[in-house]
């Protein structure tokens, strides 16, 4: 058996293992199932062992003690109860961006759904140029490819919508922490936790297919980020207080945006703008917004079914698609 088979043989033992509720397996019998020797049996198993699983060999069996805490998609699937979105999905160990895998993937003929997931990123991309940092172990970089049969400009939404789908994900974690900088920075307190890139691909003037891409804060204590960002970041572990199970946290955010996206295409916000909303960390603020070299300052009034920001500028309401916000300090 080569490298390649034992690794296929080891994520079906896996596969069949995980969602048993027993813990120990009798060798013989896996053999059995699988088709193989007992010796391949037990080198897969030590190929788990090198994934990160706790798995033990005693005599005859094959004990599950733990899973690994390694962003695959054998472990995101384990816990994703979605139709489309994150089926397929592909997990890598590194790449430069997910977005920049996802839209190669998406210009050939991927489907709707197809989710790319990568333990670290080494060109991770943020908005208006800015770098994302994306270290091992401790975050979620996600990418997710769509296809919504809508028009080109409906398309801006998707940011705000993704960010309430992380929102509601996150709520579970730090419940009435969680706020959304409009257009698309999820806050605990008012610290970043995690930022949406939405990059749409236009043909003749119709959708070609949309990459949403989203960089989670997760597990990293206040040194892991570096200086630049410190001040500025935080992760749901700081805030909770507990360490997270990063592929169970990327499956429940996947179903929570599965359900917002469904109705998008049609509806776009109609139905979470309530929720929207109460999210906002904007509404009712006084804000500055840049747009290129424009900027315009105006109390922040409300967001609309397209995810524009209306902002009253001197008595006058203006709506913007996108743009920098700060929020102006009342002296
Ligand atoms: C921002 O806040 O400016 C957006 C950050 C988006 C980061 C994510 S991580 C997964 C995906 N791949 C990227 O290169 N960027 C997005």
């Amino acid at each position: 058996m080569n490298k390649i088979e034992l690794q296929t043989l080891a994520d079906e033992i896996l596969f069949h293992i995980r969602k048993k509720p027993r813990k120990i397996f009798e060798i013989l019998r896996l053999a059995i199932k699988f088709g193989v020797e007992t010796d391949e049996v037990i080198r897969a198993t030590k190929v788990l062992k090198k994934w990160g699983y706790g798995v033990r060999l005693n005599k005859n069996e094959l004990t599950f003690l733990s899973p690994t805490d390694a962003l695959s998609s054998t472990e995101i699937l384990y816990y994703l109860k979605t139709k489309i979105i994150g089926k397929p999905m592909a997990s890598f160990k590194s790449l430069k961006s997910t977005n920049d895998l996802a839209s190669q993937m998406a210009a050939g003929c991927t489907g709707e759904g197809e989710v790319i997931t990568s333990e670290k990123q080494t060109l991770g991309r943020g908005r208006l140029g800015r770098s994302w940092h994306s270290p091992e172990k401790v975050g979620a970089y996600v990418s997710i490819i769509l296809r919504p049969k809508m028009s080109p400009d409906k398309a801006p939404g998707l940011s705000i919508m993704t960010a309430l789908a992380a929102a509601e994900t996150f709520e579970k974690y730090c419940p009435g922490k969680v706020k959304i900088k409009w257009p698309n920075d999820i806050l605990l307190g008012n610290r970043k936790v995690a930022g949406v890139l939405t990059e749409l691909f236009t043909k003749q003037n119709k959708i070609n297919y949309v990459v949403v891409g989203i960089g989670i804060n997760i597990n990293q204590k206040q040194t892991d980020f570096p200086q630049t960002i410190r001040k500025l970041a935080t992760s749901l572990r700081q805030v909770s207080g507990k360490k997270i199970n990063r592929a169970e946290l990327t499956a429940e955010f996947l179903e929570h945006f599965e359900k917002e996206y469904k109705s998008y295409p049609k509806s776009q916000l109609g139905g979470s703008l309530k929720r929207i909303r109460a999210y906002s960390s904007l509404l009712g603020q006084t804000i500055t917004l840049k747009t290129g070299d424009k900027s315009l300052t105006g109390q922040a009034i409300d967001i609309d079914r397209t995810g524009a920001l209306i902002v009253e500028v001197d008595g006058e309401k203006v709506t913007v698609s996108g743009g920098e916000v700060t929020v102006v300090k009342r002296p």
